[in-house]
């Protein structure tokens, strides 16, 4: 059977096919990226701990809402992006704090962890605050990820120092 190539059909204007179908597929991705939530089961058995988890998510999907706005606010989801970092790095320095006085064996892995979420972290900030005509996905981008990152990381990670608390 003889395959006929799709490429020689868009020889003519294939670069504005290829940029059409990113469109096509960032808007895809765009809508399908939903909100997180924080439920009883993401509990680390300390208020404090969970209350600081509740408030990292809740400014991630401040940021995630932004998606639905008509015009995207650039300027206030930079604000948020920010935001967003600050907070997230003090929780991470209040939980170590909190583990650094504790039996918690596993601490060395653990900081491990958050050192790689801060230096991630910190290379989204820096995408942020440069000129990038891509800065809506940037900042929803940055927002998904530190939100997931988050309830991936109580469940494999903060839930275990729990006992020892
Ligand atoms: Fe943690």
């Amino acid at each position: 059977m003889k395959v006929i190539g799709v490429s020689s059909v868009n020889d003519t204007g294939s670069e504005a096919f290829a940029g059409e179908q990113a469109e096509r597929t960032n808007k895809i991705k765009i809508k399908t990226m939903t909100n997180l939530q924080w439920t009883d089961e993401y509990s680390v058995k300390n208020a404090e701990i969970d209350e600081q988890h509740k408030e990292f998510i809740r400014i991630c999907n401040e940021i995630l809402s932004l998606k639905d706005k008509e015009s995207f606010p650039k300027e206030e989801g930079i604000k948020k992006v920010l935001q967003l970092g600050d907070y997230a790095f003090y929780h991470l320095d209040a939980e170590e704090k909190l583990f650094n006085e504790s039996e918690y064996p596993k601490k060395e892995v653990h900081i491990k962890a958050h050192n790689q979420f801060r230096e991630k972290t910190k290379s989204l900030i820096e995408q942020v605050r440069s000129e990038n005509s891509d800065i809506q996905n940037v900042i929803l981008d940055a927002a998904q990820f530190a939100g997931t990152w988050l309830l991936d990381h109580i469940g494999s990670m903060d839930k275990q120092y729990v006992k020892y608390l």
